[in-house]
């Protein structure tokens, strides 16, 4: 499982869990590498089991499949930024490289993931080898503060759902910027917290941290602090937008998460289905067959989703605080 051996497990779990618990915002900062690492090599299984090979939220429609609403989410990101046969596109914090091998076949452009965990990238070489796609998506593990490319490498760069693991967002746009053709656009979805968050309330500062715990994230910002970052790394913002409220209000991007998605392939995610999960991570465990903090791992990625369904249900966070920005030429 994740890659680590069994003793590895326990530990990783364990200073996961005190890295949060201890330190402040400034140390998860500062040993980000370690927090997201961590965090991804003890969840990506559970997200895969749970979740397929795209890690990310989206708007949803009535009657329309949880995977169908992921990837009308891609399209319309591809749609955005005007992707095209023949161009040279970034992918940054790719995940198993989900959207990548869809926008890719989707679009015929060329895509280069980038991701800083060397599990998920096996997984994303893997799937890419069986899809047959290794001629468009190709995959590089790195930091995305510091990228292994020449300046003006990309025609254009996304990125979903993972600058929020970024330890400083003026510093992770400028070197997007310096690898980004003049004239290149770079658009993606970011985890934000919204106008109706009060820093001062104790039931909305509990929200936050379980988030940050059940996600691997150091610090969630607010909406403001995407759109000035973008501008003072030197992009020129061209749009930026909550598409949360796009969605059907009945059918909520957190609905694959509570008890009201009633499809059997939605059944891992609900909290039911994740209490099945979980009862089955103690027996797994106690038979030898899971390592042991397994069970503390679904505890903690359960109390993450919990807090995202409040998230959502108070309107105080969204996963999908859309923007596209230019490189000015
Ligand atoms: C929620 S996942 C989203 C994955 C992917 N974009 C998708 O939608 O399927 C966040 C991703 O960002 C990656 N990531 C986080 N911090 C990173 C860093 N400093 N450098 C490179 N990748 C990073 C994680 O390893 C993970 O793959």
């Amino acid at each position: 499982m994740s890659g680590l051996s069994r003793d590895a497990f326990q530990d990783t779990v364990s200073q996961y869990r005190g890295l949060h618990d201890a330190a402040d915002v400034e140390t998860r900062k500062q040993q980000y590498t370690t927090l997201v690492n961590q965090y991804y090599d003890l969840a990506t299984d559970f997200y895969e089991f749970g979740w397929g090979q795209h890690f990310h939220f989206a708007p949803r429609f009535k009657h329309e499949k949880f995977l169908d609403s992921l990837l009308r989410h891609e399209r319309y990101l591809a749609r955005r930024l005007r992707l095209y046969p023949g161009q040279r596109v970034l992918d940054v914090g790719c995940g198993v490289g989900g959207p990548a091998r869809y926008i890719a076949k989707h679009t015929g452009a060329t895509i280069v993931g980038v991701n800083n965990n060397a599990y998920q990238l096996e997984r994303a070489a893997r799937h890419t080898r069986r899809a047959k796609l290794e001629h468009l998506v190709s995959f590089t593990k790195a930091d995305f503060m510091e990228l292994p490319f020449e300046d003006d490498s990309f025609d254009a760069i996304y990125t979903i759902e993972a600058s929020c693991h970024a330890p400083d967002r003026v510093k992770l746009f400028e070197e997007l910027r310096r690898v980004l053709k003049p004239g290149g656009v770079f658009g993606g979805y970011e985890w934000c917290l919204t106008d109706r968050y009060d820093p001062k309330s104790p039931a909305h500062q509990k929200i936050k941290k379980d988030i940050e715990v059940g996600n691997g994230l150091p610090d969630l910002s607010h909406t403001s602090v995407i759109d000035r970052s973008l501008r003072d790394a030197g992009f020129e913002l061209l749009d930026a937008r909550d598409l949360a409220p796009s969605g059907d209000p009945e059918t909520p991007w957190y609905m694959s998460l509570t008890g009201k998605d009633l499809s059997l392939s939605g059944l891992p995610r609900t909290p039911l289905g994740r209490q099945i999960t979980n009862a089955l991570t103690v027996v797994l465990e106690k038979v030898g067959l899971a390592p042991k903090g397994t069970k503390q791992v679904s505890d903690f990625l359960n109390e993450g989703a919990d807090a995202l369904v409040a998230g959502g249900e108070t309107g105080t966070f969204t996963p999908m605080y859309f923007f596209l920005a230019k490189n000015p030429a």
